[in-house]
């Protein structure tokens, strides 16, 4: 791939967590949206996206360190839907699929981005007190589970390239991850920005935004440029990421600031009208056989008013109606007629709902069926679903190594270190 080409590419970073087989919300919710982004092309006919996917398996232990033992079976689980759903690295050179803890840098990452996260940003992410009302089960009161977003915010930027952007399709819940996401990277950036470093034109930003004559501690005696060092090496993150960057000083991009894409993402209700949950056991899996679906559909909640076969029914309070609108997704002239058709005669009860339901479950079927014969194919051969998450570790860790290259020279410059030491000790031979 050509440099240009790459740049031009949007990088796009998204996770799961291993829960197991995956239902028709997850393919809503995601996969249909990562499906689209590794199809989509540029006017020139080259891909719009190189997208990274993995499964969070450390995320997994976040709440579920007592017991690891599912963690394997339902990482190959989670895997095998994503390849039946149809997306293929074998055939689209921009897509890789991969597994967090086989990309070690993720731990790196996130243990150099811990240091400078303070811990309230961590204790205001949403879903942290959530969860921990919501699992109350657990106990969660372990440093692993308060770090959660900030491991999410390491496997986000590890992906991302200065300058190149970098995308994270999310649902509205993860929204203030990806922000506080950003928050650190900001941090991380002037944290670790060497003002050594300052152009000319830097430190005239520098000065006229910078009042160096506050810092009394600062000797009057040094330098401007001195002074001002020493005014941003000793000014708090929280001064260097407001104040120095409001004023437009350009520091130096380390890491690559993460955008949302809000995906917008039909409602998928579960079998009984509520939200689909596997604790529910309301859910449609992708791997649920035909005579299963049947089974469920026929089994559905409808509209609760319409108690009588000539009771008028109202589609938009019913779930089977909206299943009849979510199947097939690219849909035809008569695809388009039945929607019509049993949105019409429900509401005059033409329709009964043993009918719509069947009419609904064999659109259902026919949309799964390629699904499942993809999916019959790699459960057939599991080992290829491993070679393939190997080999896209190994992609990842290509890219992960690049970015850590640049962290490590940011927080530390070894490399300038090393040159120092090297020539000196040049010195001091000749
Ligand atoms: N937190 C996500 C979940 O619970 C999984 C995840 C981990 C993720 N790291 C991520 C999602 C990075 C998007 C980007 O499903
Ligand atoms: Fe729902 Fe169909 Fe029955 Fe109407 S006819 S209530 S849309 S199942």
């Amino acid at each position: 791939m050509r440099d240009a080409e790459k740049t031009k590419r949007k990088r796009v970073l998204s996770g799961m967590r291993p829960t197991g087989r995956l239902h028709i919300g997850h393919y809503f919710g995601a996969l249909s949206n990562w499906l689209k982004m590794q199809n989509a092309r540029l006017p020139d006919g080259s891909p719009e996206y190189e997208s990274f996917h993995f499964v969070a398996d450390w995320h997994a232990l976040t709440t579920h360190y007592a017991d690891s033992s599912q963690v394997a079976t339902n990482t190959l689980e989670v895997a095998t839907d994503w390849l039946a759903v149809g997306l293929d690295p074998r055939t689209h050179d921009n897509v890789t699929l991969f597994i967090q803890s086989a990309v070690p840098e993720h731990a790196e990452l996130h243990l150099l981005l811990s240091m400078i996260t303070p811990l309230s940003w961590l204790e205001r992410v949403p879903t942290y007190k959530e969860q921990i009302e919501n699992l109350r089960e657990k106990d969660l009161g372990t440093y692993g589970f308060l770090g959660y977003p900030l491991l999410q915010s390491a496997d986000i930027v590890m992906y991302g390239e200065p300058g190149q952007q970098l995308l994270v399709p999310v649902g509205e819940d993860q929204a203030p991850h990806i922000e506080m996401t950003r928050e650190i990277v900001r941090r991380f950036n002037a944290a670790f920005f060497d003002p050594d470093n300052l152009t000319s034109d830097q430190i005239t930003k520098l000065r006229s935004s910078y009042d160096i004559s506050e810092h009394s501690g600062i000797s009057q005696e040094l330098s401007v440029i001195e002074r001002l060092r020493r005014a941003w090496r000793t000014a708090p993150l929280d001064y260097r990421t407001s104040t120095f960057a409001n004023a437009g000083v350009p520091v130096r991009k380390t890491l690559q600031e993460p955008d949302v894409i809000l995906t917008e993402t039909p409602r998928v209700p579960g079998t009984d009208g509520r939200r689909m949950a596997k604790s529910y056991g309301n859910a449609i899996w992708l791997s649920d056989t035909p005579e299963e679906i049947r089974k469920k559909a026929h089994n559905m909640m409808t509209d609760p008013q319409r108690v009588r076969r000539t009771d008028p029914g109202r589609p938009e309070v019913c779930p089977v109606f909206a299943y009849h609108n979510l199947f097939p997704e690219n849909k035809s002239v008569e695809d388009c007629a039945r929607i019509e058709r049993v949105n019409r005669e429900c509401r005059t009860a033409e329709i009964g709902c043993v009918d719509c339901k069947k009419l609904m479950a064999d659109a259902l079927v026919k949309w799964i069926e390629p699904v499942q014969a993809r999916r019959r194919e790699y459960e057939a051969n599991p080992q290829r679903v491993w070679e393939i998450l190997e080999d896209g570790s190994k992609r990842a860790k290509g890219v992960a190594e690049q970015t850590m290259a640049r962290v490590r020279n940011a927080v530390f410059n070894w490399e300038g270190a090393g040159r120092k030491a090297s020539g000196e000790r040049k010195v001091v031979g000749d």
